[in-house]
């Protein structure tokens, strides 16, 4: 039996930055997908897991149009499959139980993680070799076969290279990942509105091609070679260039241990995401603030936006109060049900086992 991990990640700052080559700072979590995979004889895939249900049953080389598989979750399965083979591993089935404590929906990358970790445990498998940064981009092509979704490369960036008690602050054009280290008297809380979130079913794509759009206009291969000057007004354009600055600023308030100025980052950043990007809803709004009453550094929409999750830096010696606090003004204000973590930052998905002869 082969088992392979993958984590979710939470984002610290430097939202929708990614796919115009930018920056972001995000740290692969202590929640994830696990695949226990063994070898079959027939050149199929067949898959179960505890998150969802069906049974997926693929062919180990993938099929024509991933995005037609049935059940659902088997699309991802089978576009990983399909862009493997292209790469050259043979089409040796396997059996595969998967179990996730990554929270579906919520903007913490459950599916970039299951990507990651089918992609892993089938290049085992058949013992094929594949490169970490290969794996990343695979699975991020896998999500746009699969999903049609035109993500970035930062979620599966993050579960591939995680590293232990750091965040990672991730270059999206050279693909550079440099480790950060987080303060001991940091911690790291990530509440879900509970409000769920489909990007398929989100303005993403539209944001995304809006900016191309500016980065065209401004005579740009990408938005992360404008500044604040090339691109005037526009308010989407005007975010992804002020959000580069902010992880730059980021980076060097946490290497320097000033948690109020990253705090006041986080702010910034989710002020941009909601006036100038216009991704957020009113109850992350709420969520913010209500971390912003009880006393955290910052706090901000992580991901996407749309729904889904806020992360908050706070104190670590103070947590379980902030949290608590936040919480409860959260819920008395929306009515709705909050669902608190507290994160901590782990490496990267691999192999946890020695193959089973
Ligand atoms: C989603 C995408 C990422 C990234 C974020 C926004 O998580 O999958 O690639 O664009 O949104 O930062």
């Amino acid at each position: 039996m082969l088992t392979v991990r993958a984590p979710g990640r939470v984002n610290l700052i430097g939202d929708h930055t990614d796919y115009q080559d930018g920056f972001c700072l995000p740290l692969a979590l202590d929640r994830e997908v696990v695949v226990r995979a063994v070898p079959r004889a027939d050149g199929r895939v067949v898959a179960r897991s505890d998150a969802t249900e069906g049974i997926v049953d693929v062919p180990a080389g993938g099929v024509a149009t991933p995005s037609s598989v049935t059940p659902g979750w088997g699309r991802s399965v089978a576009a990983v499959l399909g862009l493997l083979a292209q790469a050259g591993r043979d089409p040796i089935g396997f059996d595969a139980e998967v179990t996730s404590t990554v929270p579906v929906g919520s903007g913490l990358s459950s599916s970039a993680a299951f990507a990651v970790a089918v992609a892993i445990a089938a290049a085992e498998i058949a013992g094929f070799e594949i490169a970490p940064r290969s794996v990343a981009l695979l699975a991020q092509a896998a999500e746009h076969a699969a999903t049609g979704v035109p993500c970035g490369v930062m979620d599966q960036m993050a579960s591939v290279f995680g590293r232990a008690g750091h965040a990672l602050l991730l270059d999206c054009r050279s693909l550079e990942v440099e480790t950060v280290p987080i303060p001991e008297s940091a911690a790291i809380a990530v509440v879900h509105t509970g409000v769920a979130r489909r990007l398929e079913d989100s303005a993403y794509a539209q944001r995304r091609s809006a900016c191309e759009a500016a980065a065209a206009r401004a005579g740009v291969a990408a938005l992360r070679d404008a500044t604040l000057a090339d691109v005037g007004n526009d308010p989407f354009a005007r975010h992804v260039v002020s959000e580069n600055e902010r992880v730059a600023a980021f980076v060097d308030a946490l290497r320097a241990g000033d948690l109020d100025r990253c705090g006041g980052l986080m702010r910034a950043s989710h002020a941009s995401l909601r006036d100038d990007f216009q991704v957020s809803t009113r109850e992350l709004d709420a969520l913010v603030e209500a971390f912003a009453r009880a006393g955290a550094y910052g706090a901000r929409l992580t991901g996407a936006g749309f729904g889904g999750c806020v992360v908050a830096l706070v104190d670590a010696g103070a947590v379980d109060t902030i949290v608590g606090s936040a919480v409860a003004r959260y819920g008395s204000t929306t009515g709705m049900t909050p669902i608190p973590l507290v994160v901590h930052a782990v490496d990267g998905a691999g192999r946890v086992d020695e193959r089973d002869h």
